[in-house]
């Protein structure tokens, strides 16, 4: 999937100890990346676990499609994928099961995806879905807990869908998508959300129409359109299929899920930024302005040999910073020298090689093509990174989603410093949320509620109690000061 969708559709986490375990980490994760710290020892709040990196389709500017991707084809094995569950699940928002391949090649793929969803992480898998779906195999797919299915076809009709999805059989595909959904309604599941994702080009860009009113007709819980990558005609490198040439449609999410999400008012954050639409970010920001990689606070990825790479940008394994094996579990593997002196080199060149407007979305198809990296000398890919927009706009909506999400006691913690826990940029990226923060409301909130488990120990603990014990053993002092803020409303 795009991500567009996220700040709207991701669920609650239901259970409260395993909401407190997640915000205490992601607040750890805002304060390391506010301070540019080298070391961390919070765990990723996101992650990709690409279990695949194989691929039956020749999508023309796909690196795995196209056979450029210099990084060998796996499957991962069950124990590797139980080492990482064991270890990162439980800290996990997120957790994106596609990234160089076609995940619905791994035969046991539901089973990883039941792990992970267990410990209520939201997982996505994207698929090409032309694939042979035994009934079977589509239940336990809807059964795994896996939050989001989405389907990449592009295009209503076998004759359109076929120019880029290259050795795709689009029948097949759309009766697994309708299949799907059909049983989905049968076992009266709420998830996965059934997604169609349509890239949109210039040879299929007159059928959102016909798409619309298919998707609608088969039940889909979304529909999204979003500009393929593509290269202009005549320009070295491209393969016959073209940017789209006509305006985006006018709304590139739709769909009842989208809707309902739109209509959730569970939280005070959700309440207070009721209606207001959050614009798209801007440009990076100038000289000065705190510079990090979201990603080295945020994520990584993890490849089915246990090889462990920074980022979605970074695709080939000679770019990949270490090995899981390499380490005695997954929080020495982040703080591997790789990412250490890369997270150093970030903060140490903060803005420096970063000429006005070096990030912005003017590529082609809103891709940057500049080459800012760390501005500074880590000796690893972010020196020059290959996208510099993924730096500071891929968690934008992850970032809005989290914290529309966010319980009470995280609002009272963020909002009596917000400055202690997010960059000068976040105001332009997440203004709606942010400016939520500020609101006399937020700051507001009663101290810590209600319940005491010594009266009754079937009671859970009020977030303080649960707070104070992670804090209790976890190596970073910066979660103890969040729950004096939370008793004392300051440090
Ligand atoms: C590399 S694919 C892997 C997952 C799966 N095989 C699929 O195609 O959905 C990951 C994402 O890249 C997208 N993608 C492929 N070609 C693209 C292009 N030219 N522009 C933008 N996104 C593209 C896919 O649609 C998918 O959402
Ligand atoms: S289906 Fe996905 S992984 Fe396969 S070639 Fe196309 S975009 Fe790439």
């Amino acid at each position: 999937m795009g991500d567009l969708a996220l700040p709207h559709i991701l669920p609650r986490v239901r259970d409260p100890r395993r909401e407190v375990r997640k915000y205490a980490n992601f607040l750890l994760a805002l304060r390391a990346r506010r301070a540019g710290a080298a070391r961390v020892a919070h765990h990723p709040f996101d992650l990709t676990v690409d279990c695949a990196t194989l691929c039956q389709l020749h999508c023309p500017y796909c690196a795995v499609g196209n056979s450029t991707i210099r990084r060998g084809r796996a499957l991962m094995d069950a124990a590797l994928h139980e080492r990482l569950a064991a270890d990162v699940a439980p800290d996990l928002f997120l957790a994106w099961y596609f990234s160089a391949g076609e995940p619905l090649l791994h035969p046991r793929l539901h089973e990883h995806l039941a792990r992970t969803a267990g410990e209520e992480a939201f997982t996505v898998v994207s698929t090409n879905l032309s694939v042979p779906l035994p009934p079977a195999r589509q239940e336990a797919l809807l059964r795994s807990g896996l939050g989001m299915l989405s389907a990449s076809v592009d295009g209503a009709g076998a004759a359109t869908y076929g120019q880029y999805r290259r050795g795709g059989d689009f029948a097949l595909v759309m009766d697994n998508l309708a299949g799907l959904a059909r049983r989905k309604r049968q076992m009266g599941l709420r998830f996965p959300l059934l997604e169609w994702r349509f890239l949109l080009f210039a040879h299929n860009q007159h059928e959102v129409d016909a798409a619309r009113a298919m998707a609608t007709d088969m039940g889909l819980d979304l529909l999204e359109f979003f500009p393929g990558y593509a290269l202009p005609p005549g320009t070295p490198g491209e393969q016959g299929v073209h940017p789209m040439t006509a305006p985006m449609p006018e709304r590139p999410v739709s769909g009842p899920a989208y809707d309902a999400g739109l209509a959730r008012r569970e939280t005070l954050i959700q309440r207070l930024t009721a209606g207001q639409v959050a614009p798209t970010p801007g440009p990076a920001n100038g000289p000065g302005d705190p510079r990090r990689c979201d990603w080295l606070y945020a994520s990584g990825m993890i490849y089915p040999d246990g090889a462990f790479g920074p980022c979605c940008v970074a695709t080939d394994a000679d770019d990949d910073f270490t090995r899981l094996d390499a380490h005695p579990d997954f929080g020495a593997a982040w703080n591997a020298p790789a990412f250490t002196r890369t997270r150093a080199a970030f903060a140490a060149g903060d803005g420096s090689d970063r000429p006005e407007g070096a990030d912005g979305m003017d590529g082609i198809n809103g891709m940057g093509a500049s080459h800012s990296g760390t501005g500074g000398a880590a000796g690893t890919v972010c020196d020059r990174c290959p996208l510099p927009v993924a730096q500071e706009l891929q968690f934008v909506q992850k970032l809005r989603a989290i914290l529309r999400n966010a319980p009470d006691w995280v609002v009272r913690i963020l909002a009596a410093a917000p400055e202690d826990f997010f960059l000068p940029a976040d105001h332009r990226r997440l203004p709606v949320e942010l400016s939520a923060l500020y609101r006399p409301e937020a700051r507001a909130l009663p101290q810590h509620p209600d319940v005491d488990p010594d009266v009754d120990p079937n009671v859970v603990p009020d977030a303080l109690v649960l707070l104070r014990a992670l804090a209790a053993s976890h190596p970073d002092p910066e979660l103890a000061r969040c729950a004096d803020i939370l008793e004392r409303g300051h440090a």
